[in-house]
């Protein structure tokens, strides 16, 4: 373990050599692995979008959980949308600041796959395009001029930061830097693009190595990346039928065809990402559980892979309006760490893996070898040699992954002082694989001073803590382990905890140790001048352990939740963490560490039989929250009414547009071409009534995609013609509600969910909102009005950003914002059934006052039936932070990051409920406690947050040029 430091802040990466006297790093690769300062690294890796978790403390907080499971780095998509609001203008500002979370990557230790687009698809928003580019000309991906100008001003400026952190300057953790997402054509343009976009890149100062997310497109010739890589999902996305598993592909293939980079998955599925209507986040999880990362994971790395990055590691939360059609506000993912950033077994297990990448070096570089079958046929094994140090692998897991049969086995392993060897030697005992297990087991390994012949456990790590190694070995719980070591003379073997035997064979210098994984157990082992403390668990022992690294080198600690940092000064170690309740932490430090602190406060602690320091630590104190009372309730709605001023809205009056998927009808209705690209958007069309208008015939488009979730509702003078998805529909008319002669007005509210994920059809120029509309049995003319958000791409909120408010009356008066005075409003009690289709506002305060130094994630939950018809914007002090809708689901627990919301103080709800129909309302609106940790952790409101939109005489407007 080699350190560097830069800028007074100590780093530890695992790889990466000294870079005291010339900080800047070597990053290269060949076909095993890549290399950083000429030392071959396993790059075990998570995507997070920052994006999706608008609260930089809370950065900190994922980035850490990363890295304390073992991640040596973070792979992230920077989103183009999510950055400019219009042309020309980009924010790096506040929760877009990612110069700060590249320091905090930095701070943490962690590697960065840096994805800049300038396409990332992610199901978000036109797959990160901005709503600007939604109306310009040009094939999208393309060497098209038009997009060719709109992307090097985007590629420019996220460049510039990106090139500020990498690696190869010393300055930061960069390590890789993605061209483009999934490119799946060769064409010679699309080559042309490629090429482009790395030229710019190098252009630009990017000096890492390239990498490509094209399933094994752009290997050679024009475009091709450095280090090109593969993406697979072996499960897909359908998570109505959790224990459903497919086969594994085997990629050894693809791994022997690659001659000068290493096998690499940009991304390897992490989890899935759910649909409106879907079965909810709990079944993703269930689908991608800890067995199908266990034998999926171990699958690829079996395959030679020693480039593994998952999607994703924490999914976060599609807050405002930045999802693409199909997916709703939570994108949990299913992930290892969830949305509101708990730690799942998904976690645990990631953990347990990738404590073993970091810990047996030769791992990053290994050849296929054969070897002989299990004697139990239902089983399979592969195994892989370091052609360097001779250290071998085997991969175990049944034949068909699927398999849910629990099966036992000798294995004939080849050891190099004895050649082929069965395994376990000793009589009775077995290798068990359970189904849906997999394991991977090492032979012919030396670490430290010790010399591992094999085991039938696996490694979760060692260490060496000054004179003294540290291993820990672990099992599956109540299932036997054998593990032999090699030692010139019999050791003194001392058993300090757990039942273990040993055996001393003379002939073949090993000492073999057998035992029943359960609990944990402590050996110490002894021989001439070196110690070895073992410990063996089982699973739920094994995940109670955390490594991390000092200046002076690493330490284990045992016990708690999250252990997130250690920094030794003098005889002291001060840990910091979370824990969960009370319990013990028990430190493996360096041979004078005499004292630990724990989250800045000593602790007592005793010395144990094993060398190590164990004290008793505190848990959160409990928490209870507030019931949410006092609501008051407002008209949102007054477009409908035929007398309302429109006045200051933009007329349709475009004739032709620059976007050539425009449907060629005119007026141009597409709200994009006025300007309103995110969230709800309301038309008013004025014509004079001739009396023969029997029904109009409405069309519009709200974004297919995954199912068909969009809606609009329609009135004419104020009475509720009805709702559709997108498509077309005549709405009958009563013929007494109309003016003959006169001024009549249909008023139309849409709900874009968002524009389409791109490809190369220019898909996400697809038109939104209303298309046309046309009366039956008459010609009469219509002259529309259009408006959405306050401002258009002019945001008058623009630290919340292009995508957290909508066109609703309210979110154009800031009735959202905490800030406004709703005084005035009508009390009223939830739940509230209403027959009165419209849009209603709801608002109320709560105070939290929650203990100092805890977490605590908090949701606000929608209750109600689905025989409701009605869709809720959630606002928490100003951020949008959920879309409910009651008849489609499956959401209802809407996370409300901390730093959003205030834990010391007042907080303000705003709910927007759009009646569907003639039976909408709101449901039950309560608070959920999701977890409760005491914790290091120290997240601040965001202080440059508005609490009300700024003073405006500014009509409701929209594009203006
Ligand atoms: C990948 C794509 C990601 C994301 C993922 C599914 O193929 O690169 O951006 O869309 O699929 O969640």
């Amino acid at each position: 373990m080699i350190s560097f430091r830069w800028a007074g802040v100590a780093l530890a990466l695992w790889g990466a050599s000294s870079a005291m006297a010339a900080p800047a790093h070597t990053v290269t690769y060949d076909r095993y692995s890549l290399i950083v300062d000429g030392k071959p690294m396993y790059l075990w890796s998570g995507s997070f979008h920052y994006w999706r978790l608008p609260s930089p403390d809370l950065w900190l907080d994922v980035l850490q959980k990363m890295k304390a499971a073992g991640f040596n780095a973070v792979e992230i998509y920077f989103d183009w949308g999510y950055h400019s609001p219009r042309r020309g203008v980009y924010d790096f500002s506040g929760i877009r600041d990612v110069d700060r979370l590249l320091d905090m990557a930095r701070d943490v230790g962690i590697y960065v796959i840096a994805r800049p687009g300038p396409y990332i698809n992610a199901e978000t928003d036109a797959g990160g395009f901005p709503g600007w580019l939604v109306t310009t000309a040009g094939k999208p991906r393309s060497t098209s001029p038009e997009y060719t100008a709109a992307y090097r001003e985007w590629m420019t400026q996220i460049d510039r930061i990106i090139a500020r952190h990498q690696v190869t300057d010393g300055r930061g953790t960069v390590l890789l830097y993605q061209v483009e997402n999934e490119l799946y054509d060769e064409s010679a343009d699309t080559r042309r693009y490629m090429q482009d976009l790395e030229d710019k890149a190098r252009a630009d100062g990017i000096t890492v190595p390239l990498t490509g997310n094209h399933n094994g497109n752009f290997v050679q010739g024009l475009g091709a990346t450095d280090i090109p890589g593969h993406d697979s999902y072996p499960l897909d996305f359908d998570c109505t039928r959790p224990e459903r598993w497919n086969a594994i592909y085997d990629f050894s293939a693809e791994r022997r065809e690659l001659t000068r980079t290493p096998l690499f998955f940009p991304e390897y599925q992490g989890g899935a990402f759910d649909v409106w209507g879907g079965p909810g986040y709990a079944a993703c999880r269930a689908l991608t559980g800890p067995a199908f990362e266990r034998v999926f994971y171990e699958s690829v790395m079996a395959a030679g892979s020693t480039m593994q990055n998952f999607y994703m590691t924490y999914g976060g939360i599609n807050w405002g309006w930045l999802s693409s059609p199909g997916v709703y506000t939570s994108y949990d993912y299913g992930a290892a760490i969830t949305a509101s950033r708990q730690l799942t077994p998904k976690y645990d297990q990631q953990k347990l893996i990738g404590y073993m990448t970091r810990a047996v070096a030769p791992l990053a570089r290994t050849d296929a070898i054969g070897t002989s079958v299990p004697d139990n046929r239902r089983l399979q094994v592969t195994a892989r040699i370091n052609p360097d140090d001779g250290t071998r692998f085997y991969f175990l897991r049944h034949a068909e992954a699927q398999d849910t049969s629990d099966d036992a086995t000798h294995l004939k392993i080849v050891l190099n002082d004895r050649g082929e060897t069965t395994i376990p030697e000793q009589p009775g005992t077995t290798i068990h694989i359970a189904g849906r297990d997999a394991k991977v087991l090492l032979a012919d390994y030396r670490f430290g001073k010790q010399s591992l012949a094999y085991s039938t456990s696996e490694l979760l790590t060692q260490l060496r803590l000054g004179t003294r190694d540290l291993a820990v070995f672990y099992g599956r719980h109540g299932e036997d382990g054998e593990t032999v070591l090699r030692y010139p003379s019999e050791p003194k073997t001392r058993v300090l905890q757990g039942k273990v035997t040993t055996h001393w064979d003379a002939a073949t210098h090993s000492l073999r140790l057998n035992y029943r994984h359960d609990g944990l157990a402590r050996v110490a082992i002894d021989q001439g001048d070196t110690s070895l403390l073992l410990l063996v668990g089982d699973n739920e022992a094994a995940i109670r352990f955390w490594q991390l690294d000092t200046v002076d080198g690493p330490v284990l600690v045992r016990g708690p939740y999250l252990v997130r940092g250690a920094v030794r000064s003098g005889d002291t170690i001060a840990l910091t963490g979370d824990t969960d309740q009370a319990g013990e932490v028990e430190l493996f430090g360096l041979p004078d560490t005499r004292h630990v602190s724990w989250n800045g406060v000593p602790v007592d602690t005793v010395t144990t039989a094993s060398a190590s320091l164990l004290a008793h630590v505190d848990g959160p104190a409990p928490v209870s929250l507030p019931r949410l009372e006092n609501w008051r309730v407002s008209d949102g709605a007054p477009e409908i009414a035929p007398t309302f001023d429109d006045s200051g809205w933009l007329t349709t009056d475009r004739t032709s547009s620059p976007n050539p998927y425009w449907n060629h009808r005119l007026p141009i209705l597409d709200s994009d071409a006025y300007g309103f690209h995110h969230g709800n958007v309301w038309y008013r069309g004025h014509f004079r009534a001739t009396g023969k208008e029997i029904g109009i015939r409405l069309s519009a488009n709200m974004g297919v995609h995954l199912g068909n979730h969009g809606i609009f509702t329609a009135w004419l003078n104020g009475h509720f013609l009805g709702n559709n998805p997108s498509g077309a529909q005549q709405f009958a008319i009563d013929p007494a509600w109309l003016k003959k002669g006169g001024d009549n007005v249909t008023a139309v509210l849409v709900d874009n969910h968002g524009h389409l994920q791109e490809e190369h059809n220019g898909a996400f120029r697809e038109p939104r909102g209303l298309l046309s509309a046309t009366f039956a049995n008459a010609a009469t003319d219509i002259q529309w009005k259009i408006q959405g958000n306050l401002g258009g791409e002019n945001l008058p909120d623009p630290m919340r950003g292009p995508f957290n408010a909508g066109g609703l009356y309210g979110e154009r008066m800031g009735w959202q914002m905490p800030g406004f005075a709703d005084a005035k409003w009508e009390t009223t009690t939830l739940p509230h059934a209403t027959d009165k289709p419209g849009v209603d506002w709801y608002r109320t305060t709560f105070r939290l006052d929650l203990p100092a130094g805890q977490d605590v994630p908090i949701a606000l939950r929608i209750h109600d039936l689905a025989s409701h018809h009605y869709r809720a914007i959630v606002f928490i002090n100003g951020w949008q932070i959920g879309r409910y809708i009651s008849d489609v689901g499956p959401q209802t627990d809407f996370e409300l990051p901390s730093g959003l919301l205030n834990p010391h103080g007042n907080n303000t709800i705003a709910i927007a409920a759009w009646s569907t129909a003639h039976d909408g309302g709101l449901g039950e609106v309560s608070l959920v406690l999701q977890g409760n940790y005491r914790t290091s952790l120290v997240p601040n409101p965001p202080p440059f947050a508005s609490d009300r939109l700024p003073a405006t005489d500014l009509p409701d407007q929209g594009r203006h040029d």
